[in-house]
Parts: structure tokens; sequence; C-alpha cells
């Protein structure tokens, strides 16, 4: 397994982490055999843990608290998300930054959230959602002072809007943010143009996230894929993305090299740039526990294959069924 720095945090995180939204929000989840892929993770060597407390109202925390028990010698790193107040994502500028996070709503959430985590200080704390025009709020920046000097979290860090990664540098700038979480796979590559070079000259922790496009890069969808009702996947994969994703797909399928899998193209492509500190991928099956982390060793695609890859960029805005 390899480490790199998630920037000033000054934690050494496995470059391959694990996220846990389909532990608690996904049909076909079970929790033994999510908390066996956890367990499985931690044995490989991963020790960082993306999950937030709207994935089941705290159930995804929960199972992250039990693994922190489990495993209470070894340095695990949790990073867990405050929702929204208002309940909507993601976060317009019409919305008003007291209603969506304010310091009770805030400090409330941080709480439970130690508490299912069974810890005193929370290793990185994230809002779930961000506009940058409220960066000049006072009390974004009391209640992110207050949350370190009362030694509830560690450091602090937004979570990006669904293809809106521009949509927090001027957040980063205040100072107050010491990690970012955006979406970075080899569809959406657009973090490249203004925020990961923001981040490398500001020395902020990159968390990529969705790196196999939440499924598609694992190379199973077909054009009759249905996620049944309740399953967010129903609606991102619905008609208007589907089919498009799929032809997408077949067409990295036709330039795999010798040997390698989609997942693996689509993880490595992810690694490959060095403002990433690490990607935090979806995994319940052990299998993809196992197969994943593996990959960390494997290092970057070469530079002809990521010129390549450079023609796969998709550039997506926001839709009714995105978020
Ligand atoms: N707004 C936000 O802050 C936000 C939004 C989305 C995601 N996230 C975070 O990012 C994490 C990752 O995103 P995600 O889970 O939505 O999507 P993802 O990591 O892009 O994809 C997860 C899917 O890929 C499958 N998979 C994993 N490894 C595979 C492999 N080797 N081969 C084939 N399929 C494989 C998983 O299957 P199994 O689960 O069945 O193993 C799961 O269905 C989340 O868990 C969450 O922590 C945050």
């Amino acid at each position: 397994m390899q480490y790199r720095k998630l920037g000033r945090t000054g934690f050494e995180v496995s470059d391959i982490a694990h996220g846990l939204w389909g532990m608690s929000g996904w049909s076909g989840s079970d929790d033994r055999e999510s908390l066996a892929a956890l367990q499985l993770s931690v044995d490989l060597g991963c020790n960082f843990f993306d999950t937030a407390w709207a994935y089941g109202d705290g159930k995804s925390d929960g199972l992250l608290g039990e693994i922190l028990t489990r495993n209470s010698q070894k340095r695990l790193y949790a990073a867990s998300k405050i929702p929204p107040a208002n309940g909507k994502w993601p976060a317009l500028p019409e919305y008003k930054y007291s209603r969506v996070f304010s310091p009770a709503h805030v400090f409330k959430h941080a709480d439970k959230i130690r508490k299912k985590l069974r810890v005193e200080c929370i290793d990185l704390l994230q809002f779930h959602v961000w506009d940058d025009s409220w960066t000049d709020e006072p009390e974004f920046r009391s209640t992110v002072e207050k949350l370190k000097a009362d030694g509830w979290i560690r450091y602090f860090g937004l979570s990006l809007n669904r293809w809106q990664p521009e949509n927090g540098i001027r957040a980063l700038r205040t100072g107050l943010v010491d990690v970012v979480q955006v979406i970075y796979n080899i569809f959406d590559q657009s973090p490249e143009s203004e925020l990961f070079p923001a981040c490398q000259e500001l020395n902020v922790g990159v968390i990529a996230r969705v790196p196999l496009d939440e499924g598609s890069l694992g190379g199973k969808l077909t054009l009759e894929t249905l996620f049944p009702r309740g399953d967010w996947r129903r609606g991102y994969f619905g008609p208007d993305n589907l089919p498009k994703t799929v032809k997408r797909v077949d067409r990295l399928k036709e330039i795999l090299p010798a040997g390698m899998s989609l997942p693996e193209m689509a993880l490595r492509f992810v690694l490959s740039h060095p403002a990433v500190s690490t990607t935090i991928a979806g995994m319940r099956k052990l299998d993809h526990v196992r197969q994943n982390m593996a990959l960390s060793d494997a290092g970057p695609l070469d530079s002809s294959l990521l010129a390549e890859l450079k023609n796969h960029r998709w550039e997506r805005t926001p839709q009714h069924w995105s978020d």
C-alpha cells in the first residue's frame, strides 16, 4: 500500500481509501458484508475512510465507529460530513448560509457524529454541500475555528457539489479549509483545470471521490440496467444518462491495455494526478476491496495512456437527476 500526505494535515493516508455511502444508502447492502469489507481494507493497509451523517442518518458513521473500535491499535483516519439543514443537494446561491449550516445545526450533528464514531475528536469534518457565495459569512469562520479550538475536529473540509469543482476555490483561499473532496474520474476531469492547481498552491489535501463514476467504470452496466426504487442510482443511471454512459464505457473498453481491467484503469487514472492525496472507492464486496487495494502498488498509468484518456473527458453540468 502506498501512502500520501493529505495536504497540510500531515496525515499519511493510503492512496486507495474506502467510501461508505453505498453501505447505508444503496440496494444490495448487507451490514455483515460491509463490516467484513471495511475490515479487509484495514488488513490490507487502508487507513482512510469517508462517511457522512446523511448516509443512513448516522448508520455509516456507526459502521465506521465499530471498525475504529475493533482496530484501536491502528491509526485509522475518519472523515465524516455535516448534512445541509435544509436537506437539499446541491447547495444553491439563493440558499442562506444560516439556514444550511447554523452553528446550532453544525454542533448538534458534529456531536452526533462523534458519538457514532466513538471518538472525542473527528479527524476530518466536512460540510456535505457548499456554495462559494457563503465564503465571507462571519459564522462560517467562527464555526470552523470553534470546532477546532474546542477539540471537536482536527481538520475541516468541504465536499464540493457534483460537477462544480470551481465552486469552493474562494473558500479555500480563506485558509479555513484543509481538505477538499471532489468528483474526479476518467469522465469528470474538470478539477484539473482550476481546482487542483489551487489545492497545490495552498497545500490543501484532495480526496478524489466517485472514482468509478458511481459504478459505471466497474464495467458491468448495460442498457437494460435498472436499479430498484429507492436506490439513488435509479435516477442517476436513468434514461438521460445510462445510454450515454454505456456508450462511453464501451469506448474505454476498446482502448484497455492487455491485461488491464476497466476499474484498474479508472483507479490508476485518478492516482496518476499528483494533486490527488487519496481516492475513496465505494466497496461493499470483498472482491472489490481485494482488487482495488492491490492497485495502489501498481503506480500511475503510463503517459501515452494518460494522453489517450484526455480524449474521454466528459464535460457535465448538474441535472435534476444528478444529486
Ligand atoms: N456529496 C458527497 O460528498 C459524496 C457523493 C458521492 C460519493 N461520496 C463519497 O465517495 C465514495 C465513493 O463514491 P461512490 O461509492 O458513490 O461511487 P464509486 O466509488 O465511483 O463506485 C462505487 C461502485 O463501484 C463498485 N466497485 C468498486 N470496486 C469495483 C471493482 N473493482 N470492480 C467493479 N465494481 C467496483 C462498487 O460495488 P460494491 O459496493 O458492490 O462493492 C459500487 O457499486 C462514497 O462511498 C462516499 O464516501 C461523497
